[in-house]
């Protein structure tokens, strides 16, 4: 079981200290989980630091696919790895719709951070649109496929995938556990890494969803920025590894 809490383009290096010694404290004993926070590339370095030792692992947003060149603004693998992160999320739905990102530059990011020896947990996801319009599996099928084309057999124990609908990112509004477990089987089907699900994940219908079968772990925006519900979360994953 694997939490990930994807702060987006939320705290500073400041509150990111503050923020990952609590959360350090609130998580000692809790077992039966795997936690990883994804702090902005600012924060990257603070929240290796404080973290070091706990068992929490730093994975960045967004990973370029060269090692290093003439691409401003963009962060090489490497770079990361460098500093202690040990993973990346690659081609979330925001990337996709705010900034391009496409099914082709994904798997090249995707292809790059797990070359550099970073694990990644890459997004699919339909939009509302692609809902109704009963495209969902072909959308998923299309996204899953070209992440799969992308991974080397050897590399694959480094590679989630979170399933995340569009239309329940930082909406409230979640996917229902058989919407979800119905998504995640497909995706299985089509590749069988660890499935996470993500959108408006929160404490009060973590169990629910991952205790779904095909339901690996949770990619949590919103509910990740604060510590309570957090932990809540990675303790509600604890008890769906046990159960
Ligand atoms: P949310 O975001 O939990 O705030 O819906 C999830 C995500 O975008 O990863």
């Amino acid at each position: 079981m694997l939490i990930a809490g994807n702060w987006k383009m939320f705290k500073t290096a400041a509150q990111t200290i503050s923020f990952c010694a609590e959360l350090r404290k609130r998580l000692h004993g809790v077992r039966d989980v795997e936690v990883v926070v994804c702090p902005p590339y600012t924060s990257l370095d603070e929240a290796v630091r404080v973290l070091a030792g706990s068992g929490i692992e730093v994975f960045a947003q967004n990973a370029h696919w060269e090692r290093e060149g003439a691409f401003t603004g963009e962060i090489a693998p490497a770079m990361l790895a460098e500093i202690g992160v040990t993973g990346s999320l690659v081609a979330h739905s925001e990337r996709r719709q705010l900034f391009a990102e496409t099914d082709g530059s994904s798997a090249r990011r995707i292809g790059g951070a797990l070359d550099a020896g970073l694990r990644v947990i890459a997004c699919v996801g339909e939009t509302e649109t692609e809902r109704e319009a009963g495209e969902t599996e072909n959308v998923l099928r299309r996204q899953v496929e070209a992440i799969a084309a992308a991974v080397d057999e050897e590399d694959r124990n480094r590679l989630a995938v979170a399933y995340e609908p569009v239309w329940a990112i930082g909406t409230g509004r979640t996917a229902t556990p058989e919407q979800a477990e119905e998504a995640h089987a497909l995706i299985r089907s089509l590749l069988d890494v660890p499935l996470l699900y993500g959108g408006s994940v929160k404490p009060e219908n973590a169990d629910e969803l991952l205790t779904q079968p095909d339901v690996d772990g949770a990619l949590v925006g919103g509910a990740s920025l604060e510590v309570d519900s957090f932990v809540a979360i990675c303790e509600a994953g604890a008890r769906a590894s046990r159960s």
